[in-house]
């Protein structure tokens, strides 16, 4: 199996079988609705950092399956990281999508499969769109 046909096979996984799916109705968490303006799709991501820390990550919406897919990605990568840890992931994944050099010593986990799509400009919305969402409900949890 070629590198490629297995980002497919982590990106459908996540995509069938997404981890920290649906919102809970709890005033702790921070929650951020975001959509992509170009093809309408939206998320919701739910967020609750407790002394500096995240200890969960929700998420729902719709979108395909770059974008839900990476929402789950997002939501494992995420969990458990100091905010301080999770704002360096967020900020290299997002340069990953880009195509710009990004530092490949910063564990970034199944993250690591959107690499390809910084060669689609049009689906690097669609990777990046939970990962802005987690960012400004840290931004806004501070
Ligand atoms: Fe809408 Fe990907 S096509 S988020």
């Amino acid at each position: 199996m070629n590198l490629e046909s297995l980002y497919r096979q982590v990106i459908m996984e996540h995509y069938k079988y997404p981890k920290n799916k649906g919102l809970v109705n709890d005033d702790s968490y921070q929650t951020v609705h975001l959509n992509n303006p170009s093809c309408g799709d939206d998320i919701n991501v739910q967020i609750k950092i407790v002394d500096g820390k995240i200890i969960d990550i929700k998420h729902d919406g719709h979108g395909c399956s770059i974008c839900c897919s990476s929402a789950s990605v997002m939501s494992q990568t995420l969990m458990g990281k100091t905010v301080e840890e999770a704002e360096k992931i967020i900020n290299n994944f997002l340069t990953m999508l880009k195509g710009e050099e990004f530092d490949e010593e910063i564990e970034m986990m199944d993250a690591r499969v959107y690499q390809g799509v910084a060669q689609f400009p049009a689906r690097i919305k669609c990777a990046s769109l939970s990962w802005k969402a987690i960012e400004k409900g840290i931004n806004e949890s501070k």
